[in-house]
């Protein structure tokens, strides 16, 4: 399991989580995020996506993830978060399970415009008990 990354690496998943965010479509929370997942060495992107039906829109972690899968990939080593804010924000429960499904061992960034404010998790710290349907 690789945990230890690159600062490049770990710079290009912030800045795609970062620019994302800025194409975020957050017309009724006016809330963007961002997030970039690294797989096998690429870096797919995703912003959350709302809509008038509030319970339609899409996180920003999903959108990346779905992103990397729909281009073939199917396990996460690194996941990044971005948001404008002053404390870093942490993927919702849906985006965990997610998380869990292809990215169980990811470490999982949570970052804003003040980089020394960046927390990192391990999926078990978010999620400790995550479904699984083996048992
Ligand atoms: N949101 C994300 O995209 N990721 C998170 O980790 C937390 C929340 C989005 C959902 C909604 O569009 C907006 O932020 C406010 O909740």
């Amino acid at each position: 399991m690789k945990t230890e990354f690159s600062p490049k690496v770990l710079d290009e998943l912030r800045r795609g989580a970062r620019e994302v965010a800025a194409r975020a479509y957050a017309p009724y929370s006016k809330f963007p995020v961002g997030a970039a997942v690294l797989c096998d060495g690429a870096v797919y992107t995703g912003a959350n996506v709302e809509n008038a039906s509030f319970g339609l829109s899409m996180c920003a972690e999903r959108n990346a993830i779905l992103n990397a899968v729909g281009h073939g990939a199917r396990r996460i080593d690194a996941i990044c978060v971005y948001a404008p804010t002053t404390l870093p924000v942490t993927p919702c429960g849906a985006c965990l399970q997610v998380i869990a499904e292809f990215g169980p061992d990811a470490p999982i960034l949570c970052c804003t415009d003040d980089d020394p404010a960046e927390q990192r998790f391990t999926l078990t710290q978010l999620l400790p008990a995550a479904f699984r349907l083996k048992k």
